[in-house]
């Protein structure tokens, strides 16, 4: 199991445990903690939008993941430590990672 410590938009702390290989915006959505994952995972929608406080272990963002939070940028606070959960697959290394749900939009 992969634990992944979550504030949700109201401020709670939770934990959730995940299996390898499965999209970080999967566990969040299924777990009720406001990630709708609209478009399915196809990085298209936005969201899934979080923001990583430890995420070095993470993949480097895709053009297209960039290009979406570039353009979400206008409407929402894009962070460095943004993401999209849905382009995050969680992988052993993750394990304690701090995910904060971004604002939805
Ligand atoms: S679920 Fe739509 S961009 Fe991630």
């Amino acid at each position: 199991m992969i634990t992944i410590n979550v504030t949700t938009r109201d401020g709670d702390r939770q934990q959730i445990d995940g299996v390898e290989g499965t999209a970080l915006m999967e566990m969040l959505r299924d777990a009720g903690l406001g990630i709708d994952g609209t478009c399915g995972g196809m990085c298209s929608c936005g969201s899934c939008h979080v923001y990583i406080a430890n995420g070095a272990s993470l993949a480097e963002q895709s053009e297209d993941e960039h290009d979406m939070l570039e353009g979400m940028a206008e409407i929402v606070e894009v962070r460095p430590s943004s993401r999209l959960s849905c382009q995050v697959m969680l992988k052993p290394e993750m394990d304690g990672l701090e995910v904060e749900v971004a604002p939805q939009f």
